[in-house]
């Protein structure tokens, strides 16, 4: 459902380019995720495969649909994202005006398919259902986390994008959240694709990957080279 050719990014023309000919296939309710070094251009990838950038070159599938070749036309990209994407952003990107009940609830209402008993059922599997009418600026930042998650999934989307989604929670709650994650994207034929700097989550990935000089690398394959060569 995810088709990823010979992408190549680059935001200074002196340097390497940030993505150069990175290729990624991923299939429906398939999960990969995808870490390295801080700066690597990890948040950048999933920037493009949402539209929200261009490549330099490459192209984009999601469902048979070119992300790169679309049109000019804005509202092309901002029917896509709503109908097919759940984004879990690095910094949230929840709305300050709403609470956390609202800011939830708003793809899905926007897509039409709002569902009040799958949010309520989300966000206690989350642990957040007693926040619902807090406004955001009284949510700590693993709460707001916990809130940009639930956002990514109430809409049923058939491709969630999380960049760090664990990054603010401690250990326990990390592991419950990602788990949820997986869980629901694995239940609802959902591909995922998750950024993280933790190990712990990584491992839950059906392909875990890492993004070096470029291009997506096998992680499991690294590992177990280095453990048969030791
Ligand atoms: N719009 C932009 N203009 C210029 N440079 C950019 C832009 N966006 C990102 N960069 C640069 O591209 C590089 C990759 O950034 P990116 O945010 O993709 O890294 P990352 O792998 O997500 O890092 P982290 O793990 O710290 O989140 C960085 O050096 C960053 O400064
Ligand atoms: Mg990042």
């Amino acid at each position: 459902m995810l088709i990823i050719n010979k992408l190549k990014k680059s935001f200074s023309a002196s340097e390497k380019p940030l993505l150069n000919n990175l290729e990624l296939t991923l299939n429906s309710a398939e999960s990969v995720s995808i870490q390295g070094a801080s700066g690597c251009g990890k948040s950048t990838l999933l920037s493009l495969i949402a539209g929200f950038d261009r490549p330099d070159s490459g192209d984009i599938f999601i469902d048979n649909l070119s992300i790169t070749k679309r049109t000019n036309n804005a509202h092309d990209i901002d029917g896509f994202r709503k109908n097919k994407l759940g984004i879990v952003f690095q910094s949230f990107n929840l709305f300050d005006c709403f609470n956390a009940w609202d800011n939830i609830a708003f793809t899905a209402r926007l897509k039409g398919n709002y569902d009040k008993g799958y949010q309520q059922a989300l966000m206690q599997q989350l642990g957040i259902v007693a926040l619902s009418k807090k406004p955001l600026s009284q949510l700590s930042g693993g709460e707001q986390q916990r809130c940009a998650i639930a956002r990514a999934l109430v809409h049923r989307p058939s491709l969630v994008l999380a960049d760090e989604p664990t990054g603010n929670l401690d250990e326990t709650t990390s592991e419950s959240v990602a788990d949820l994650l997986y869980q629901t994207c694995k239940n609802t034929n959902t591909a995922l694709v998750v950024v993280t700097h933790s190990s712990d989550v990584a491992k839950r990935a059906d392909r875990v990957m890492r993004l070096h000089k470029g291009v997506l690398e096998n992680a499991e394959s690294e590992e177990t080279l280095v453990t048969t060569t030791m």
